[in-house]
């Protein structure tokens, strides 16, 4: 399906006697179908959701966690999967052939993960071969396409996310003297940053123009980062942080890893958004939080701690449009398909392709 169909089917999908119903029966059918189909049906959320989606989510989590537990998962017939297109791909590839993963609105992408093809990718490889040699491990941020993940299962590389990136790239850096990490060059940035890798010894791999970019002796390189980022993540700048000193001077700031390395560099911490959640959590009453991270997590935070003074680092907040694609009116189609027999959007990675991706998928979960 081609892009403008795939644009034009998300938006007339919804069956008009959807379209007519209030919030409140919307919410009371979804509670039936969920009653009627039991262990049957399993819904994880991303932490990145809509409350009136994650409030029927039966576990909520990070990538890492929603990973976990589709691959524990082998009860449910039916996934409905509320988060984006390349977290559905992962349960797909790691839960069995029995078992259905789908995708309430097809329009939830991730715009990272568009940012690296599998032809620029072997590509890349072969021209960065062609430099280093048999010297590269390629690393993938699971925020990629499944093609990704396969060609990295292939390579001997694995998958990382931000709960686990330290521990990957250190295991990675003991198998090979490099690593290219695919696609979000920031979070491999910061990664091997932390890690003790100055930043002379990183350069960019520019998929569009085909060129390495670094300044000094190809040699000294350790890591190539995909040039690559997140749209939402991106918009939290050194400016926003500027602002929050100067008005707010005790307030602590704390951003997700997909920020750009001067915005980390001058938060007082960073972590996946699981760990933003416990680090709320565990702050006492009457501390004061500016966070870096998608809207709807910071909306739920703020909501969640009524005792703490939260405000998101960008006072504009930024959405992840393609997470808010999944709304209450496609979760209930996608529950309605189901319970008529006739599923739709659902999620099915190529066998040949999900053979490999399972490699580099396991050789992180081992590690997790
Ligand atoms: P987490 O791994 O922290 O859940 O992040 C996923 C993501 O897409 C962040 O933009
Ligand atoms: Fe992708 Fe960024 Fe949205 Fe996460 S927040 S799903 S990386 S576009």
């Amino acid at each position: 399906m081609g892009l403008l169909d795939q644009l034009t089917k998300g938006t007339n999908e919804i069956p008009e006697h959807i379209r007519a119903m209030s919030t409140e029966e919307m919410e009371e059918r979804v509670r039936e179908i969920k009653q009627k189909l039991g262990s049957k049906l399993f819904i994880p959320g991303h932490h990145y959701q809509k409350d009136e989606v994650i409030q029927f989510a039966d576990v909520t989590g990070d990538s890492l966690q929603l990973a976990q537990v589709s691959a524990k998962n082998t009860e449910a017939e039916y996934i409905v999967f509320c988060g984006v297109h390349f977290m559905a791909e992962t349960a797909d590839i790691l839960t069995n052939e029995n078992q259905k993963v789908i995708l309430p609105d097809m329009r939830a992408g991730c715009s990272m993960a568009d940012m690296a093809d599998i032809h620029q990718t072997e590509r890349a490889w072969e021209l960065l071969t062609d430099m280093f040699g048999e010297t590269m491990i390629p690393l993938t941020y699971v925020n990629s396409t499944a093609a990704i993940k396969s060609f990295v299962g292939e390579h001997g590389g694995a998958t990382v996310t931000s709960s686990n990136a330290h521990k990957m790239v250190e295991w990675a850096l003991g198998e090979k003297e490099r690593i290219l990490f695919l696609p979000d060059q920031h979070l491999g940035r910061n990664t091997a940053y932390d890690l003790g890798i100055p930043l002379d010894k990183m350069a960019v791999w520019d998929p569009i123009n085909n060129k390495l970019i670094h300044e000094g002796n190809v040699e000294d390189i350790i890591v190539i980062l995909w040039k690559g980022h997140c749209s939402v993540h991106e918009n939290f700048t050194v400016k926003n942080i500027e602002n929050v000193r100067e008005q707010h001077p005790e307030m602590k700031i704390i951003v997700h890893p997909e920020c750009s390395r001067e915005v980390v560099e001058l938060s007082d911490l960073n972590g996946s958004t699981k760990n933003i959640i416990d680090t709320i959590e565990k702050s006492p009453a009457g501390s004061q939080w500016a966070i870096g991270t998608e809207m709807n997590l910071v909306k739920r935070l703020i909501d969640q701690h009524p005792d703490k003074q939260i405000v998101s680092l960008n006072p504009y907040m930024c959405p992840c449009l393609t997470m808010n694609r999944i709304d209450l009116p496609h979760l209930l189609w996608s529950l309605e398909n189901i319970v008529d027999h006739k599923p739709e959007n659902i999620i099915k990675v190529d066998e040949n392709v999900a053979h490999n991706a399972i490699l580099a998928l396991d050789r992180m979960l081992a590690r997790a």
